[in-house]
């Protein structure tokens, strides 16, 4: 396969955090909600200096500089958000300032959006590029950014921030096995943002994590099937070496995999042994719509897949767990978590992957990898994203705090004629921030 993911960058930075022990304590929350029944360490925040275009712009401008590639070798850029700054001109466009200066204007690709998909709407949009006959030779870029915001309630400790960029091309050692893709697509309504005044989202938060049940249910039968159908062999989680979520919070990432499991146990599976086997069998004979209401099975099918969840989930869910909920950035950050704990073993492994936007929109894909070359070798990716160093340098703020930067974006989300307080005092060399909105709506930004 031509189509690859080849390197990876994130900006963790983001930048402020708080302790979700110290919001629980804030909220009024009763000990360990958020830390044990979410699954959730830190949430990030966006302060009043940095927005998602911030944010793509270093990790775009961060990426080419470690990676020393020419921004004349990029031919198309795609960018997944779901963070509404302006209705018609894209992400992308203020992006493009970085590759005007080289004199590349000569780059395919706009904007996609459907809640936390539109990161891998817009990758299968670059991956299928390279693979078709309109590439080329160049390199394609995809970057994911959002800001995760919600109003007051049980949702707010499921926040978060983050942009990821990833260069596709040739060659890789992040290979796409093109052929399993398997997707679920429907009408419901779990998570939306019709009040065009508003940057939160409406939410039905139990309706969510059943849709979200539901779109990997579907997709992993289709995905088993097409493998099935093609390999001439049953697929189970023992042919995944690692699978990532997207990750909303990572309770929800445990019950996922717990779901596969089920899942492999309905099939009669190998993966699942015969004590675990014989524990579910009363819920064997469950309606789907049973299935996902069942305390018991989501408990007991937990416990049954945790030795297993151990190794194949737990290396995914660093970054998650310390962020929150990037939305369009979570799964690349959870994969990105898998590169950074792993990258000396994985060679020859394959990562299955479970992408949901809420509307909703669902696929799943898997990667095969390989050790690659110098300087997109997984070692020299591992040592890029350098992930440890980045959370150590984050400033750790106060719930008070937030909710005060959370009142300052309400009264901004829109406005035009105003200037940030440019106190940039926190922010690593090289990152992008806001300046000031003018009386046209238009937004300026500089690196510092
Ligand atoms: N100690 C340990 N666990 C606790 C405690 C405690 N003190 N108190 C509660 N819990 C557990 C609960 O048992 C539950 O765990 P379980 O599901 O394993 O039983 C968990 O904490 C959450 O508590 P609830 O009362 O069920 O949830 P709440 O009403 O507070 O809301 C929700 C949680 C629905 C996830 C909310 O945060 C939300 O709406 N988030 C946004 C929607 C979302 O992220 N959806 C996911 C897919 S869509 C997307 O990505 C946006």
């Amino acid at each position: 396969s031509r189509g690859t993911g080849a390197a990876v960058q994130l900006n963790a930075d983001a930048l402020n955090y708080w302790l979700q022990e110290a919001l629980e304590v804030h909220d009024g929350a009763s000990k360990g909600k958020y830390t044990i029944g979410l699954g959730q360490d830190c949430m990030a925040f966006c302060s009043e200096v940095e927005d998602v275009i911030s944010m793509s712009l270093t990790v775009v401008k961060s990426l080419l500089e470690k990676y020393h590639i020419d921004p004349k070798l990029i031919g198309r850029l795609e960018v997944g958000s779901e963070t509404v700054i302006d209705k018609s001109k894209s992400i992308k466009t203020w992006l493009m300032q970085i590759f005007e200066e080289s004199g590349n204007t000569d780059i395919e690709g706009v904007d996609s959006s459907n809640a936390c998909y539109g990161g891998t709407a817009a990758l299968l949009n670059c991956v299928n590029w390279v693979e078709s006959r309109c590439w080329d030779g160049r390199y394609g870029l995809v970057v994911c950014t959002d800001s995760a915001v919600y109003a007051e309630g049980p949702a707010r400790p499921t926040g978060g921030a983050a942009a990821i960029a990833m260069l596709i091309g040739p060659n890789a050692p992040i290979s796409f096995e093109s052929k399993y893709r398997a997707s679920h697509m429907a009408h419901v309504y779990d998570f939306y943002k019709p009040d065009l005044a508003s940057e939160y989202p409406v939410v039905d938060g139990k309706l969510s994590q059943t849709c979200y049940l539901m779109a990997l249910d579907s997709c992993y039968r289709q995905y088993c099937a097409k493998y099935e159908k093609l390999v001439g062999e049953q697929f189970s989680i023992s042919d995944a070496d690692y699978c990532v979520f997207h990750s909303p919070y990572n309770k929800l990432v445990q019950k996922s995999f717990a779901r596969l499991y089920f899942n492999d146990f309905m099939r009669n599976c190998s993966s699942v042994d015969n004590d675990a086997k014989e524990k579910l069998q009363p819920f064997a004979n469950l309606t789907s719509e049973e299935s996902y209401q069942s305390r018991d099975l989501e408990k007991g099918s937990q416990q049954l897949a945790k030795h297993l969840y151990d190794i194949k989930v737990q290396p995914s869910t660093l970054l998650p767990k310390q962020i929150g909920n990037m939305y369009t950035a979570s799964l690349y950050a959870a994969l990105a978590s898998v590169i950074y704990n792993k990258h000396a073993s994985l060679s020859g492994q394959r990562i299955v992957m479970f992408s949901y936007g809420s509307g909703l929109t669902s696929t799943m894909f898997s990667f095969k990898l390989n050790e690659g070359q110098h300087p997109f070798s997984l070692t020299n990716i591992a040592s890029v994203l350098d992930v440890t160093a980045k959370l150590e340098s984050r400033h750790v703020t106060s719930p008070e705090k937030f909710i005060d930067t959370l009142k300052l974006m309400e009264h901004r989300y829109g406005a035009k004629d105003f200037e940030t307080s440019k106190d940039i005092s926190l922010l690593p060399p090289g990152t992008f921030y806001l300046t000031k909105v003018d009386s046209m709506y238009r937004r300026f930004y500089e690196k510092k």
